[in-house]
């Protein structure tokens, strides 16, 4: 489908009818990093199925709810429940959340999601901050006619995970009991889990963690100039390095083990932004 400005214009309108107030920093919230929303206060939550031209939530631990309201006095919306590709959604749909939140006026983004670790030095339980991605599966979210008003046909994405965004986010390690690396994020498109092969190939060429998700929406924020932070949460050892399998009741245990520390340091980021 080609898309028209109008056609994200919509989802942006509705919404505004909806909430009185520009936020300034869209989160996009991963499996079981829910909690972080019940940090929002005077929250206004929008269903994803009353918007407009928006897309639907098909995974049981994402919500799909959009939650506006105000986070250590910063004006917020969360995206409680992201689309993913193995959904059956095409890189082309993916772009949609992020260009609604960019004409809902947010001036940057932080993305969120539960990755398997390939870096052996890394464990569940800890974060990545993501410094760049590999992604050579599946076609650009960007495909297809550009449109200008969101950004240019060829964009450069050498430094879209915003380095002052980064060194924030570092800083913000401080102060947290969590263990925060920065590395490469490798995308897989799932919905299986990699092949053992798959993370040895993803070690040799430099990722440190792999998930299903963030990259299509970092690639929309880098094409129409928002600034993006990117965090993974280190649910679980990727395929082949542990000697047994893996779970999504593994990962989602590990995010929800980590979801009350990982919601306080993400406080304190949006605090300091
Ligand atoms: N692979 C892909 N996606 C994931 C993983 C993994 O090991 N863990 C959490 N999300």
């Amino acid at each position: 489908m080609a898309y028209t400005r109008e056609y994200f214009q919509t989802s942006a309108d509705f919404l505004r009818t909806r909430v009185d107030f520009t936020p300034e920093v869209g989160v996009v919230l991963g499996s079981c990093l829910g909690p972080f929303a019940q940090a929002v206060e005077t929250p206004i939550v929008v269903d994803y199925a009353e918007i407009p031209h928006f897309l639907l939530s098909t995974v049981a631990s994402h919500a799909g709810k959009l939650i506006f309201g105000s986070v250590e006095g910063r004006k917020v919306v969360c995206m409680s429940g992201r689309f993913h590709s193995y959904e059956g959604y095409s890189f082309e749909e993916l772009v949609i959340p992020i260009r609604v939140l960019k004409l809902l006026g947010v001036r940057s983004v932080i993305l969120t999601n539960a990755a398997g670790a390939v870096n052996r030095d890394y464990r569940p339980g800890d974060v990545m901050i993501l410094r760049d991605h590999i992604k050579l599966n599946g076609t650009s979210p960007l495909r297809g006619p550009n449109l200008e008003d969101f950004g240019p046909r060829f964009f450069d994405v050498s430094r879209m995970y915003a380095p002052d965004l980064r060194k924030l986010a570092l800083d913000c390690a401080k102060d947290s009991p969590l263990r925060v690396h920065e590395g490469t994020y490798m995308f897989f498109p799932g919905p299986q889990f990699e092949t053992p092969a798959e993370i040895r190939a993803a070690r040799f060429l430099g990722a440190d963690a792999v998930g299903m998700s963030t990259v299509t929406e970092a690639l929309t924020a880098a094409h129409c100039g928002l600034p993006l932070l990117a965090l993974s949460v280190i649910t679980n050892m990727a395929a082949g390095v542990l000697d047994q399998p893996l779970s999504a009741e593994e990962v989602d245990e590990a995010a929800e083990k980590i979801s009350g520390a990982f919601s306080d340091y993400m406080k304190a980021i949006v605090a300091a932004i």
